[in-house]
């Protein structure tokens, strides 16, 4: 079972004079547990793949499945909590909020979700996995790019 599918996926930016075929006809399938790197050369495409297999912009045409739920399916609503349950996403600026530590990054899409009931626990042994436990209560600005 793939645990993400892209089906004929094509994005154009811009309108008339001004479009940009940035995709056409792109089919992917990822099972689970499977690593996946996207290489290509500048403007090939590959922020715009990422942008919509995260749900953060829709394509022009083509489906995207992610745990076989098609994602051009869901209300901007149901994309948004699916995409905080779902999809981890790092952002070529990385995009972590300034004002919070490293912890209470890792924390706030939680929190969003369920309020304080976050899992301490999986927090910390993420935190060790990444090898940034004693960088927990720094701020992203103290941190190196890797690190961040
Ligand atoms: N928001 C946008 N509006 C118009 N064109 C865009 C936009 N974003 C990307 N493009 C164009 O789409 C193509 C693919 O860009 P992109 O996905 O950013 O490539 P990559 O990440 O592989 O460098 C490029 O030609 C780029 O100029
Ligand atoms: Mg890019």
């Amino acid at each position: 079972m793939s645990i993400l599918e892209l089906q004929n996926v094509e994005k154009i930016y811009g309108e008339k004079d001004n479009q940009v075929t940035a995709l056409r006809d792109i089919n992917l399938k990822v099972k689970e547990g499977e690593f996946v790197a996207i290489v290509g050369t500048s403007g090939s495409g590959k922020s715009t793949c990422l942008n919509l297999i995260g749900g953060l912009d829709n394509p022009t045409s083509g489906q995207i499945f992610i745990k076989n739920k098609e994602i051009g399916s869901l209300s901007r609503k149901e994309l948004t909590i699916f995409r905080r349950r779902n999809i981890g996403f790092v952002f070529q600026n990385y995009s972590l909020m300034p004002v919070l530590n490293v912890y209470d990054n890792i924390a706030l899409p939680v929190t969003f979700d369920r309020g304080k009931h976050i899992n301490r626990k999986y927090i910390e042994e993420l935190l060790q996995e990444l090898g940034i436990w004693e960088k927990r209560k720094k701020y992203p600005d103290e941190l190196s790019g890797g690190q961040q």
